[in-house]
């Protein structure tokens, strides 16, 4: 296999949605998945790993991954205020997603350092996360939201932004978002079904990723 690029330990939105074609939303119920999980997704050749803050242990596992497993980049998702920022970073978290969009949000990421791919649904979003300087932004609820049709309709008044549509995309049909110029990379979180991570499948887990490693980008 070609030698991937380094990350730098500040990965900027663009090197984080460019590095894979996918990246894993993640949901981890248990401090033990962590460690494994993440290598078994670096395996199948996805590091950028986006851990959802969304279960008490998601802090402790940012940390875990950060501190044992070198190869991946450990980022925090479902960031909605500040203050989760500002977790996300101290646990160890090298850039950050969320599903909306807020000044302060924009605002305390910056300071941090943190690279951000913010959330965005409208054309209003967008428009203010390009005034605060984002413009790697992830399109949420990607298919509820307007899916392909709206990807290819904001690549006229939007052609400098390009997008993580992240959302009920699938296998399946991942490829037809990323054939669209405007989008960098999608999120989803079929990497990492509850199930597999219960059983400690890491098998299944690195061959859903080699699968999702293996799509194609324009
Ligand atoms: C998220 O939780 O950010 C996305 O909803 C993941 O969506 P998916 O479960 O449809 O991939």
């Amino acid at each position: 296999m070609a030698m991937r690029p380094e990350i730098p330990e500040r990965p900027t939105a663009q090197q984080v949605m460019q590095d894979a074609p996918v990246i894993p939303v993640i949901v981890l119920s248990a401090r033990e998945q962590a460690v494994p999980m993440a290598r078994a997704l670096v395996a199948g050749g996805i590091r950028m790993l986006e851990v959802t803050l969304r279960t008490p242990v998601a802090l402790a596992c940012i940390e875990a991954i950060a501190r044992e497993v070198p190869e991946a980049v450990v980022g925090a998702g479902t960031l909605r205020s500040a203050a989760d920022a500002q977790a996300a970073a101290l646990a160890g978290a090298r850039f950050a997603v969320s599903p909306g969009y807020t000044r302060s949000v924009g605002k305390a990421c910056h300071e941090l350092g943190l690279a951000l791919l913010p959330g965005v649904a409208t054309g209003s979003e967008i428009m203010m996360a390009q005034e605060d300087g984002y413009t790697a932004l992830k399109f949420f609820p990607a298919l509820q939201a307007g899916g392909l049709a709206m990807l290819k309709a904001w690549s006229g008044p939007f052609n400098d932004v390009r997008f993580c549509p992240t959302g009920g995309i699938t296998p399946h049909n991942a490829a037809e978002f990323l054939a669209l110029p405007n989008v960098a990379c999608v999120g989803g979180s079929w990497l990492t079904p509850a199930d597999a991570l219960a059983a400690g499948d890491w098998a299944r887990v690195t061959r859903l990723a080699s699968e999702a490693a293996a799509l194609r980008r324009v």
